[in-house]
């Protein structure tokens, strides 16, 4: 029997904290409540709307749609664990719960990418990366569920789509553009190993895992779990914790601009942080946002991080409206300083 409120409130299920109602929100306990839940959504004539831990989305008002909810929890570990090992996660399973599950036995794979809020069935949609790494370097495929379409007369059907096919990028994918809205996914299938070697290439991590070594409670744990301990104490350190200040993570996605123009920029800002990427420079939009006075600044309920420009914060009673408005005198700044063009990295929902 689905569960199935009408008019809920999805104030608590946003991390950016708005007040947004949903038609109908639906919980699926199970992957094969999918259809029954698309057929529910048809007879309604409503989409529906796929919602993990909400830690990525802005929500521009009531949602006229079947918000779906999935709740399968279980993650099914083998007797005997091999070295390397494929991993089928449910869509509803947290993110967070899932690394420490897997570094604490000993698997390398999600290790860089401890205490990213959000559900494991989200990771894919934005390719979520930290500290050099990315979902898609263990992602190897992903199972789900292609919509209904009425139109064209078909019914919804299971699927599991290799990874490959998904063109995982940086903070993009097929599931953010031709997919959008096509596809729900129900579980991931990732790829964990115990021999595999630890991803330091970011300096700060490096130094604080050799300190964290050398204490004595250290030596019993996996190394995964170690990095994962690192990892948490660094964004601890950086972000603000959704739960006692609402926001979404990084608001923009760093810039990538052409090498000629990012040489340019360094002969006015020598000290501005830039790093290769495979078509230019890549920039931190951190950076140029703090460069432009942002930091800490405060418009009504919404505002800038005092410690990360690159996130945006609601105190509490703001609207979507708010914090875009924000966002757009931040993009205006920084182009008309640097002309670089900023891009939203939340999705806007206005169903
Ligand atoms: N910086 C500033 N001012 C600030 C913050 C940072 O000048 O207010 C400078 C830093 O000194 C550094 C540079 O900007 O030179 C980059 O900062 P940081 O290393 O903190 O990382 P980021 O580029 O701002 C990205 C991801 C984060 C991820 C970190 C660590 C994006 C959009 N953001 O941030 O991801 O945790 O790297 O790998 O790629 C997220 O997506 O929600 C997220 C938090």
């Amino acid at each position: 029997m689905l569960v199935k409120v009408a008019n809920a409130p999805l104030d608590q299920l946003n991390t950016l904290g708005f007040a947004a109602k949903a038609s109908w929100l639906v919980k699926a306990e199970q992957a094969n409540e999918l259809p029954e839940i698309f057929d529910f959504a048809l007879s309604q004539q409503l989409p529906v709307f796929p919602l993990g831990g909400g830690s990525n989305v802005i929500f521009q008002g009531d949602l006229k749609a079947v918000v779906l909810q999935q709740q399968a929890q279980v993650l099914s570990w083998p007797e005997i664990e091999p070295d390397e090992l494929i991993l089928s996660v449910p869509a509803g399973y947290s993110w967070q719960q899932l690394v420490l599950d897997t570094t604490s036995k000993g698997y390398f794979g999600l290790e860089n990418l401890a205490l990213i809020p959000g559900q494991a069935g989200a990771a894919p949609i934005q390719n979520i990366g930290a500290y050099g790494v990315e979902l898609a370097d263990s992602l190897q495929a992903v199972e789900g569920y292609w919509l209904p379409s009425s139109r064209q007369n078909k019914p919804a059907r299971f699927d599991v789509i290799d990874a490959k096919d998904c063109a995982l990028g940086y903070r993009d994918s097929r599931f953010k553009h031709d997919w959008k809205g096509r596809f729900i996914i129900t579980a991931l299938q990732l790829q964990l190993s115990k021999q595999a070697e630890p991803r330091l290439g970011y300096a700060d991590l490096k130094a604080r895992l050799a300190i964290k070594q050398q204490q004595p409670e250290a030596t019993n744990l996996p190394l995964p779990q170690l990095i994962a301990q690192v990892v948490t104490e660094l964004r601890r350190s950086k972000l603000p914790d959704p739960a006692k200040l609402a926001n979404a993570g990084s608001f923009f996605k760093n810039p990538v601009i052409s090498k000629q123009q990012a040489d340019e920029l360094l002969t006015l800002y020598p000290t501005m942080p830039h790093y290769p990427a495979a078509n230019g420079s890549k920039l931190a939009a951190a950076w140029l946002i703090d460069q432009c006075g942002f930091k800490g600044a405060k418009r009504g309920s919404v505002g800038v991080h005092k410690q990360q420009a690159l996130v945006l914060v609601h105190t509490g009673g703001g609207t979507a409206q708010d914090l875009l408005a924000l966002a757009e005198e931040i993009t205006s700044a920084v182009k008309n300083r640097f002309n670089v063009q900023l891009e939203r990295e939340p999705e806007l929902v206005n169903l």
